[in-house]
């Protein structure tokens, strides 16, 4: 099938692959195989990529389409490409009741690439919840996290798609108290940032697991928790991507907006606001001011 034949609106499956936001990313220690430790709240935002699949007789393939798609090479639609990995190992687990085909799967790259809200890990995770719908496979909420584990640090998180506290080196997952309603801007300079650089570069103390509270009372409560947190990456991705300290200044400068921090390994950084149309409205000046910028504006999930 020709891409421009593609017409994902007749594809019997689709699932949304949601963008991660870490409020805050605390790096507490490392592990002898080199990987941090970490300690984050993590929230999902409306902004995501979409994977689309129809079964059919033909072996597994995947198309990537999308603003994002165009900036992917062709081989990343191959067997490397994590929602491939994410179908054999899934393949794999299917017992006999299984019913596991072919066909193919289309994701639509919304997010950009190495960015920090997830991207790759989302799509992952979005192949494990519709495949193993798709397919009947049944799998346990216990083995599908297992096998997400095996896909990326950040794909179990990426698997539940709800607000987690997330610590180990990302299989820990706590549920942690849904955020009030606000409004949430995600910018990207458009500088794909590799996630190992940053966690090498990285230098200070670690820091300390932060104090959750039980619940929200208000958003103003969670600004006040999260103001006494940080990113332990931000320096170091700032060092790889310097336009990230503009971003963040640009952001935090937006009339209505609470707070401005970068997530994940960076490069993109968010804002919170009051509500989802406070957050549209600065998106929108935001997205004027820097064509080259990629921007959202919006809830969370
Ligand atoms: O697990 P994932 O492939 O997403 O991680 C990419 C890289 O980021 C790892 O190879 C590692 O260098 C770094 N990383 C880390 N500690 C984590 C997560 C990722 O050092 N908790």
């Amino acid at each position: 099938m020709t891409v421009a034949a593609l017409d994902v609106s007749t594809f019997a499956f689709t699932e949304a692959a949601p963008a991660k936001v870490n409020l805050y990313l605390h790096v507490t220690g490392r592990r002898a195989d080199g990987y941090h430790l970490l300690d984050s709240l993590v929230v999902f935002a409306g902004a995501g990529d979409v994977l689309h699949y129809q079964p059919g007789p033909e072996p597994l393939h995947l198309h990537i389409t999308g603003r994002f798609g165009r900036v992917l090479d062709a081989s990343a639609a191959g067997a490397d490409n994590l929602v491939i990995r994410a179908a054999q190992a899934l393949q794999a687990l299917g017992g006999a009741q299984a019913h596991v085909q072919g066909g193919t799967l289309v994701l639509e790259k919304k997010l950009p690439v190495a960015s920090g809200i997830g991207g790759g890990s989302a799509d992952a995770a979005a192949a494990l919840r519709l495949l193993d719908r798709a397919w009947n496979v049944q799998a346990s909420r216990a083995d599908l996290l297992a096998l997400a584990q095996t896909l990326g640090a950040d794909v179990p998180v990426c698997l539940l798609s709800q607000t987690m506290r997330m610590e180990g080196i990302g299989e820990e997952l706590t549920p942690a108290p849904h955020l009030p309603e606000c409004g949430m801007v995600l910018v990207n300079c458009g500088q794909a940032v590799s996630t190992p650089e940053v966690f090498r570069r990285r230098a200070g103390a670690f820091a300390p697991r932060a104090t959750m509270p039980q619940s929200w009372a208000n958003l103003a409560d969670v600004m006040a928790f999260i103001e006494q947190q940080g990113n332990s990456l931000e320096q170091a991705a700032c060092e790889v991507c310097p336009p990230v300290a503009h971003v963040l200044a640009d952001i935090g400068g937006q009339e209505g907006c609470l707070m401005a921090r970068m997530s994940g390994s960076g490069a993109t950084c968010f804002g919170l606001f009051a509500t989802p149309q406070a957050a549209r409205q600065a998106a929108d000046r935001l997205e004027d001011a820097h064509s080259a910028w990629w921007v959202w504006g919006g809830g969370l999930v």
